[in-house]
């Protein structure tokens, strides 16, 4: 069986920390969509670490960690990650596989990216400008370049055709991106280079005899659920499918093979980048979360916009992806709030309705709000359920009642250690 790991909002709900304190209870991690847009942070140690491309079971022994061929990877940012990993002394060879069907990100899809992203002006998507949805465009477009193509000669020759075509591409947006293709180039060359002495795998071989042996995987996702292709904020998403459905793609796991599914959000919401975002606050309470919560992305530093947990937008991830454990993430955020706010439901055309509907527009949507007791302890230093104060117990209640699915972990600081199991 395959267990995954989902984020339900739209990313950054903690998915690496949480990965990274799952791990010791896993033989293999893996990611199975997006790229380098990813930030994942880990924190133990007095450490703290980002990861984009490699898995967050990286820093323990027992685990292999593999990037599966849904993965698309720049090998200029997975260098700079592998070096960035150098001092923690990690024998990444035999610890990190890399799949041979995965999509490379060329220099000009950052470049197409940013031609984009400049074209559309006001209506940009706020990309992290990685390239993700030019590779994912090729990918789909059946032109792409994948890892597998590095362990053949003409591996150049394909490039050249498409890196030339990407060139003539950018020309039609006729936008004005500055670039130095031949400094783009030898930086790519190096990074293949580092690619290349890893172990390239058929990642879903490896995952069906992994299975075979009774080894235990958990299926690390990035972005989150209001981020995916078809089921997010469309076109205010990111190129893959972040939902479940994407890990049986991404690694070619079979749908019955899929066992916990374990939901990770916020106990508020954020979001980075454009696009409709309900219960988004301009008051001093979004900025009291913006401030105590250190919203700021882990791939563009841009600061995060905080709102209100949104119920209506969580019960669709809930329901997209089967979750059947939540984890709550920066309940610590939220002590010293004296009432918090959950949008039970939505009032659109006139009408009260509890689901997501096509146009999610803020100018279509006014978010209706239950109001709760908010709770003044400071969490941060506590370790078992049984210390939560008791407004905090009554919010998960209310939450699980609501989702219908049990709140297994309540994360209560950035550290491995501040985790709280129920
Ligand atoms: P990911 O993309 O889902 O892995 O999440 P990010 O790493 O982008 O963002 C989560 C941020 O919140 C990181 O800076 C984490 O260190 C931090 N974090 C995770 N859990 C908690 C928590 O329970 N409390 C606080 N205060 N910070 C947390
Ligand atoms: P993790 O895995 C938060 C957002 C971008 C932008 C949109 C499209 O750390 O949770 P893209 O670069 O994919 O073309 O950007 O998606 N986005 C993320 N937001 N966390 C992420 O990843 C994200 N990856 C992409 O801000 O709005
Ligand atoms: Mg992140």
């Amino acid at each position: 069986m395959v267990d995954l790991l989902l984020g339900l909002q739209w990313g950054d709900e903690g998915k690496g920390k949480i990965v990274d304190v799952l791990t010791k209870d896993y033989d293999i991690i893996a990611r199975f969509q997006g790229g380098p847009n990813a930030g994942h942070t880990l924190e133990f140690d007095g450490i703290k670490h980002v990861l984009h491309t490699i898995p967050s079971g990286i820093f323990h022994k027992n685990a292999v960690n593999v990037v599966g061929n849904g993965v698309v990877i720049d090998p200029v940012i997975f260098k700079k990650e592998l070096d960035n990993l150098e001092k923690f002394e990690i024998d990444i060879i035999s610890k990190l596989f890399i799949s041979r069907k995965a999509h490379l990100i060329l220099p000009t899809h950052r470049l197409l990216d940013a031609a984009s992203e400049a074209a559309k002006g006001k209506a940009k998507i706020g990309s992290t400008l990685k390239g993700i949805g030019p590779t994912y465009m090729d990918k789909t477009g059946r032109n792409g370049m994948r890892v597998g193509d590095l362990e053949f000669d003409n591996w150049e020759a394909k490039y050249r055709i498409l890196a030339d075509k990407h060139e003539a591409m950018i020309g039609f947006y006729n936008v004005d991106i500055q670039y130095d293709l031949k400094e783009l180039e030898a930086e790519f060359h190096e990074g293949i280079a580092t690619l290349k002495q890893l172990r390239f795998i058929d990642s879903e071989e490896y995952i069906f005899q992994a299975q075979k042996e009774g080894k235990r995987i958990l299926a690390e996702g990035a972005q989150g659920s209001l981020l995916d292709i078809d089921f997010g904020t469309y076109p205010f998403v990111t190129s893959s499918n972040t939902t479940a459905a994407g890990a049986c793609t991404g690694l070619g796991v079979a749908p019955n093979k899929i066992g916990r599914v374990l939901g990770i959000f916020k106990a508020y919401t954020t979001r980075v980048g454009s696009g409709p975002f309900p219960t988004e606050l301009f008051d001093e309470d979004g900025e009291t979360m913006g401030r105590v919560g250190n919203e700021f992305g882990a791939t563009t530093g841009r600061p995060r916009r905080c709102g209100w947990l949104d119920l209506v937008a969580l019960k669709y991830a809930v329901q997209v992806n089967g979750v059947t454990e939540l984890m709550m993430m920066k309940a610590d955020v939220l002590s010293g709030f004296k009432n918090l706010k959950v949008c039970t439901a939505y009032k659109y055309k006139g009408e009260e309705i509890e689901h997501l509907p096509y146009n999610i527009e803020s100018e279509n949507i006014v978010p209706v709000y239950k109001e709760v007791k908010g709770w003044s302890k400071d969490l941060t230093k506590l370790t078992k359920a049984e210390e939560l104060p008791p407004a905090l117990n009554d919010y998960i209640s209310f939450l699980e009642k609501e989702l219908n699915v049990p709140i297994k972990i309540v994360s209560v600081g950035p550290d491995r250690l501040q985790t709280i199991h129920r």
